[in-house]
Protein backbone atom coordinates (compact mmCIF):
# COMPACT_ATOMS: atom_id res chain seq x y z
CA UNK A 1 0.00 0.00 0.00
CA UNK A 2 1.26 3.38 -1.14
CA UNK A 3 2.47 5.42 2.07
CA UNK A 4 1.29 9.17 2.15
CA UNK A 5 3.26 12.04 3.76
CA UNK A 6 1.57 14.90 4.70
CA UNK A 7 3.31 18.48 3.83
CA UNK A 8 5.14 20.05 7.15
CA UNK A 9 2.27 22.10 9.54
CA UNK A 10 -0.36 20.84 7.53
CA UNK A 11 -2.29 18.78 10.63
CA UNK A 12 -3.96 20.44 13.22
CA UNK A 13 -4.15 19.40 16.43
CA UNK A 14 -5.37 20.53 20.00
CA UNK A 15 -3.81 23.32 21.66
CA UNK A 16 -3.80 24.84 25.05
CA UNK A 17 -6.94 25.91 27.30
CA UNK A 18 -6.11 28.93 28.85
CA UNK A 19 -7.42 29.61 32.44
CA UNK A 20 -11.24 31.33 32.39
CA UNK A 21 -10.76 35.18 34.01
CA UNK A 22 -11.39 35.19 37.44
CA UNK A 23 -15.01 36.00 38.85
CA UNK A 24 -16.47 36.58 35.55
CA UNK A 25 -19.87 35.99 35.54
CA UNK A 26 -20.59 36.42 31.27
CA UNK A 27 -18.21 34.10 29.54
CA UNK A 28 -17.59 33.62 25.84
CA UNK A 29 -15.63 30.77 24.34
CA UNK A 30 -12.97 31.41 21.86
CA UNK A 31 -11.48 28.90 19.84
CA UNK A 32 -8.33 30.21 17.23
CA UNK A 33 -5.98 28.51 15.18
CA UNK A 34 -2.61 28.79 16.61
CA UNK A 35 0.20 28.59 14.21
CA UNK A 36 4.22 30.24 15.07
CA UNK A 37 7.30 29.97 12.53
CA UNK A 38 9.55 30.02 15.32
CA UNK A 39 8.43 26.63 16.92
CA UNK A 40 9.13 23.45 14.77
CA UNK A 41 5.13 22.55 15.43
CA UNK A 42 2.22 21.92 13.75
CA UNK A 43 -1.10 24.53 14.51
CA UNK A 44 -3.09 24.31 17.18
CA UNK A 45 -6.42 25.61 18.29
CA UNK A 46 -6.18 27.39 21.32
CA UNK A 47 -9.32 27.77 23.86
CA UNK A 48 -9.49 31.46 25.67
CA UNK A 49 -12.54 32.20 27.74
CA UNK A 50 -13.46 36.30 27.43
CA UNK A 51 -15.25 38.03 30.42
CA UNK A 52 -17.94 39.48 28.40
CA UNK A 53 -19.25 41.98 31.24
CA UNK A 54 -15.16 43.42 30.76
CA UNK A 55 -15.59 43.69 26.55
CA UNK A 56 -16.58 45.15 23.40
CA UNK A 57 -19.17 43.48 21.49
CA UNK A 58 -17.28 42.96 17.88
CA UNK A 59 -15.11 39.87 17.72
CA UNK A 60 -12.02 41.75 17.12
CA UNK A 61 -12.96 43.10 20.85
CA UNK A 62 -12.98 39.59 22.18
CA UNK A 63 -9.57 38.93 20.17
CA UNK A 64 -8.47 42.06 22.03
CA UNK A 65 -9.34 41.07 24.69
CA UNK A 66 -7.43 37.75 24.92
CA UNK A 67 -4.43 39.31 23.46
CA UNK A 68 -4.07 42.89 26.10
CA UNK A 69 -5.18 40.25 29.38
CA UNK A 70 -5.25 36.68 28.69
CA UNK A 71 -2.05 35.96 26.00
CA UNK A 72 0.19 38.65 24.65
CA UNK A 73 1.46 36.29 21.48
CA UNK A 74 -1.78 36.03 19.75
CA UNK A 75 -1.24 37.49 16.52
CA UNK A 76 -3.74 39.26 14.39
CA UNK A 77 -3.76 42.46 12.10
CA UNK A 78 -5.98 45.15 12.57
CA UNK A 79 -6.03 48.98 12.57
CA UNK A 80 -9.41 51.11 12.09
CA UNK A 81 -11.72 49.04 14.10
CA UNK A 82 -14.54 50.37 11.82
CA UNK A 83 -14.62 48.48 8.44
CA UNK A 84 -12.28 50.63 6.39
CA UNK A 85 -8.35 49.47 6.85
CA UNK A 86 -9.70 45.56 5.42
CA UNK A 87 -6.82 44.70 7.96
CA UNK A 88 -8.73 42.44 9.88
CA UNK A 89 -10.48 40.07 7.70
CA UNK A 90 -10.02 36.38 9.00
CA UNK A 91 -12.12 33.48 8.84
CA UNK A 92 -15.06 33.60 11.74
CA UNK A 93 -17.74 31.10 12.26
CA UNK A 94 -16.78 29.07 8.72
CA UNK A 95 -16.81 32.79 6.94
CA UNK A 96 -14.28 35.59 5.62
CA UNK A 97 -15.12 38.30 6.90
CA UNK A 98 -14.00 41.56 9.30
CA UNK A 99 -13.29 40.97 12.89
CA UNK A 100 -13.80 44.38 13.60
CA UNK A 101 -17.88 44.95 11.39
CA UNK A 102 -18.48 41.06 12.87
CA UNK A 103 -20.80 41.18 15.86
CA UNK A 104 -20.30 38.43 18.59
CA UNK A 105 -24.05 38.33 18.70
CA UNK A 106 -24.27 37.18 15.07
CA UNK A 107 -21.90 33.62 16.14
CA UNK A 108 -23.88 31.01 17.67
CA UNK A 109 -22.14 29.43 20.29
CA UNK A 110 -18.38 29.15 20.52
CA UNK A 111 -16.51 32.19 18.40
CA UNK A 112 -13.98 29.88 15.85
CA UNK A 113 -11.39 31.69 14.38
CA UNK A 114 -8.73 30.76 11.69
CA UNK A 115 -6.49 32.96 9.42
CA UNK A 116 -8.42 34.04 5.68
CA UNK A 117 -8.52 30.54 3.89
CA UNK A 118 -5.56 29.11 1.09
CA UNK A 119 -2.77 32.05 1.70
CA UNK A 120 0.59 31.05 3.35
CA UNK A 121 0.39 32.29 7.23
CA UNK A 122 3.02 34.33 8.48
CA UNK A 123 1.75 33.77 12.12
CA UNK A 124 -1.78 32.70 13.93
CA UNK A 125 -4.26 34.65 12.22
CA UNK A 126 -1.73 36.68 9.88
CA UNK A 127 -2.14 35.68 6.26
CA UNK A 128 0.81 36.51 3.60
CA UNK A 129 -0.97 39.00 0.96
CA UNK A 130 2.18 39.75 -0.96
CA UNK A 131 1.26 37.51 -4.29
CA UNK A 132 -2.53 39.31 -3.69
CA UNK A 133 -0.89 42.86 -3.31
CA UNK A 134 1.43 42.01 -6.57
CA UNK A 135 -1.59 40.80 -8.37
CA UNK A 136 -2.99 44.60 -7.54
CA UNK A 137 -0.18 46.19 -8.50
CA UNK A 138 0.18 44.52 -11.89
CA UNK A 139 -3.40 45.81 -13.25
CA UNK A 140 -1.89 49.30 -13.01
CA UNK A 141 -4.68 50.84 -10.11
CA UNK A 142 -4.31 54.19 -11.01
CA UNK A 143 -5.24 56.97 -13.96
CA UNK A 144 -3.73 56.59 -16.83
CA UNK A 145 -3.46 59.67 -19.34
CA UNK A 146 -2.26 60.25 -22.82
CA UNK A 147 -3.50 63.36 -23.30
CA UNK A 148 -1.53 66.97 -21.06
CA UNK A 149 -3.07 67.28 -17.58
CA UNK A 150 -5.52 69.41 -17.04
CA UNK A 151 -4.84 72.63 -15.07
CA UNK A 152 -6.95 72.26 -12.49
CA UNK A 153 -8.51 69.04 -12.09
CA UNK A 154 -10.12 65.81 -14.45
CA UNK A 155 -13.67 66.56 -14.77
CA UNK A 156 -16.24 64.06 -14.40
CA UNK A 157 -19.97 63.82 -15.11
CA UNK A 158 -21.94 63.09 -12.08
CA UNK A 159 -23.43 60.07 -14.34
CA UNK A 160 -19.84 58.96 -14.83
CA UNK A 161 -19.17 59.14 -11.24
CA UNK A 162 -21.73 56.98 -10.66
CA UNK A 163 -20.37 54.18 -12.44
CA UNK A 164 -17.94 53.66 -9.95
CA UNK A 165 -20.96 53.52 -7.12
CA UNK A 166 -20.24 49.91 -5.90
CA UNK A 167 -16.33 49.28 -6.62
CA UNK A 168 -14.71 52.07 -5.31
CA UNK A 169 -15.62 51.07 -2.09
CA UNK A 170 -13.57 47.87 -1.98
CA UNK A 171 -11.09 47.88 0.88
CA UNK A 172 -8.97 44.80 -0.51
CA UNK A 173 -9.64 43.18 2.39
CA UNK A 174 -9.41 39.63 -0.22
CA UNK A 175 -12.47 38.23 1.98
CA UNK A 176 -13.95 37.40 -1.59
CA UNK A 177 -10.98 36.50 -3.48
CA UNK A 178 -10.04 33.97 -0.50
CA UNK A 179 -13.45 32.32 -0.76
CA UNK A 180 -13.32 31.34 -4.26
CA UNK A 181 -12.28 28.13 -5.38
CA UNK A 182 -11.21 29.13 -8.52
CA UNK A 183 -8.71 31.75 -6.55
CA UNK A 184 -7.58 28.73 -4.06
CA UNK A 185 -6.64 26.45 -6.93
CA UNK A 186 -4.79 29.10 -9.35
CA UNK A 187 -4.43 31.51 -7.26
CA UNK A 188 -0.69 32.08 -8.84
CA UNK A 189 -2.23 32.90 -12.64
CA UNK A 190 -5.81 33.72 -11.75
CA UNK A 191 -6.39 37.49 -10.52
CA UNK A 192 -9.35 36.71 -8.39
CA UNK A 193 -12.85 39.06 -7.69
CA UNK A 194 -10.93 41.56 -5.79
CA UNK A 195 -8.19 42.63 -8.56
CA UNK A 196 -10.90 41.64 -11.15
CA UNK A 197 -12.90 44.41 -9.31
CA UNK A 198 -10.50 46.70 -9.27
CA UNK A 199 -9.31 46.29 -13.14
CA UNK A 200 -12.98 46.89 -14.11
CA UNK A 201 -13.27 50.13 -11.72
CA UNK A 202 -10.07 51.38 -13.59
CA UNK A 203 -11.55 49.95 -17.22
CA UNK A 204 -14.87 52.40 -17.05
CA UNK A 205 -13.62 55.69 -15.32
CA UNK A 206 -14.22 57.64 -18.24
CA UNK A 207 -11.47 59.94 -17.38
CA UNK A 208 -8.91 56.71 -18.12
CA UNK A 209 -6.96 57.01 -21.23
CA UNK A 210 -5.80 53.48 -21.43
CA UNK A 211 -8.76 50.83 -21.64
CA UNK A 212 -7.31 49.24 -24.72
CA UNK A 213 -4.40 48.37 -23.52
CA UNK A 214 -5.81 47.24 -19.91
CA UNK A 215 -8.25 44.65 -21.88
CA UNK A 216 -5.03 43.76 -23.52
CA UNK A 217 -3.63 42.76 -20.44
CA UNK A 218 -6.82 41.08 -19.19
CA UNK A 219 -6.94 38.86 -22.36
CA UNK A 220 -5.60 35.67 -20.94
CA UNK A 221 -7.12 31.91 -20.15
CA UNK A 222 -6.23 32.91 -16.39
CA UNK A 223 -5.69 36.24 -15.38
CA UNK A 224 -9.58 36.38 -16.28
CA UNK A 225 -11.13 33.40 -17.16
CA UNK A 226 -10.45 31.23 -14.38
CA UNK A 227 -13.91 32.75 -12.66
CA UNK A 228 -16.52 30.25 -13.39
CA UNK A 229 -19.25 32.67 -11.97
CA UNK A 230 -19.79 30.33 -8.38
CA UNK A 231 -20.43 33.58 -6.66
CA UNK A 232 -19.04 32.84 -3.53
CA UNK A 233 -16.92 36.40 -3.56
CA UNK A 234 -20.28 38.68 -3.91
CA UNK A 235 -21.54 36.36 -0.74
CA UNK A 236 -18.37 36.79 1.01
CA UNK A 237 -17.83 40.64 0.48
CA UNK A 238 -18.21 42.63 3.98
CA UNK A 239 -18.84 45.82 2.01
CA UNK A 240 -21.82 44.17 0.59
CA UNK A 241 -19.72 44.64 -3.06
CA UNK A 242 -20.82 42.48 -5.90
CA UNK A 243 -16.76 40.96 -7.38
CA UNK A 244 -18.53 38.33 -9.80
CA UNK A 245 -20.88 40.96 -11.42
CA UNK A 246 -17.59 43.66 -12.03
CA UNK A 247 -15.83 40.31 -13.72
CA UNK A 248 -18.73 39.49 -16.02
CA UNK A 249 -18.96 43.24 -17.36
CA UNK A 250 -15.26 42.86 -18.32
CA UNK A 251 -15.61 39.82 -20.07
CA UNK A 252 -18.76 41.80 -21.72
CA UNK A 253 -16.16 44.97 -22.72
CA UNK A 254 -13.94 41.85 -24.50
CA UNK A 255 -16.54 40.77 -26.12
CA UNK A 256 -17.68 44.00 -27.31
CA UNK A 257 -14.46 45.42 -28.40
CA UNK A 258 -14.17 42.54 -30.86
CA UNK A 259 -17.79 42.90 -32.55
S1 LIG B 1 -17.97 34.30 -9.19
FE1 LIG B 1 -15.91 34.05 -10.03
S2 LIG B 1 -14.62 35.28 -8.75
FE2 LIG B 1 -16.55 35.00 -7.64
S3 LIG B 1 -16.18 33.21 -6.35
FE3 LIG B 1 -17.02 32.50 -8.24
S4 LIG B 1 -15.29 31.95 -9.56
FE4 LIG B 1 -14.55 33.25 -7.90
S1 LIG C 1 -14.67 43.22 -3.13
FE1 LIG C 1 -15.33 43.17 -0.99
S2 LIG C 1 -14.45 41.28 -0.16
FE2 LIG C 1 -13.38 41.73 -2.04
S3 LIG C 1 -11.55 42.84 -1.40
FE3 LIG C 1 -13.13 44.35 -1.93
S4 LIG C 1 -14.16 44.80 0.00
FE4 LIG C 1 -13.00 42.92 0.32
S1 LIG D 1 -9.69 46.93 11.69
FE1 LIG D 1 -9.89 48.00 9.77
S2 LIG D 1 -11.38 46.82 8.72
FE2 LIG D 1 -11.27 45.87 10.66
Amino acid sequence: MAELTLPKNSTMSEGKTWPKPEGAKNIREFRIYRWSPDDDANPTIDTYHVDMDDCGPMVLDGLLYIKNKIDPTLTLRRSCREGICGSCAMNIDGTNTLACTKGMDEVNGTVKVYPLPHLPVVKDLVPDLTNFYAQHRSIEPWLKTTTPAPEKEWKQSHEDRQKLDGLYECILCACCSTSCPSYWWNGDRYLGPAVLLQAYRWLIDSRDESTGERLDDLEDPFRLYRCHTIMNCAQACPKGLNPAKAIAEVKKMMVERRV
